[in-house]
């Protein structure tokens, strides 16, 4: 299981996902251009102490992350977090290698990203509100995936 983080605008997000990935034994492919310094550096000097607890691969733009997901074989399946989905994140069946991807904070994701998604997957959250933090819809699907997979660390 993987996240991916398309262009995140919010470094606080972005730490917080680490963390979280950190602690589920989880790797991050973070897909550039991001809004802030996105360096082992930068989020070193923001505190992130986990940083060597999780597997980080910086990918230049979608197109390189693509490139290098292609190359595996068989290449892991791309399932997008929308808040535009019709399928609920706890109808899905998930897989391991599943690479789980998520749009950035402004805008989500555009919709040539979003055609290159093997599985489009909504968390539902109350009528009338827009969607979850980045950090939490992370946390949630995440959450579903491993539970799914009994993937949890023992
Ligand atoms: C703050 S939301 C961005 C919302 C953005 N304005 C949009 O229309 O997509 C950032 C990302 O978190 C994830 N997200 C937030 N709430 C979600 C929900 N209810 N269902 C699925 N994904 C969600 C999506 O990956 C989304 O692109």
């Amino acid at each position: 299981m993987r996240i991916a983080l398309y262009q995140p605008d919010i470094a606080q997000n972005t730490g917080a996902i680490l963390r979280t990935a950190a602690c589920l034994g989880v790797a991050v492919d973070l897909i550039g251009p991001a809004g802030f310094d996105a360096s082992d550096r930068a989020l070193r000097r923001a505190g992130l102490d986990y940083l060597d607890r999780v597997e980080i691969i910086r990918h230049v733009s979608f197109t390189a992350f693509q490139a290098a997901r292609r190359a595996a074989a068989p290449p892991p399946r791309l399932v997008l977090l929308s808040t535009h989905a019709a399928v609920r994140h706890v109808d899905f069946a998930f897989c391991p290698d599943d690479i789980l991807l998520f749009g950035r904070e402004s805008a989500g994701v555009p919709d040539s990203v979003r055609q290159t998604a093997d599985a489009q997957l909504r968390i539902p959250i109350a009528a009338g509100l827009r969607s979850l933090n980045l950090a939490a819809a992370v946390a949630l699907t995440v959450g579903e995936a491993l539970r799914q997979t009994r993937g949890f660390p023992a």
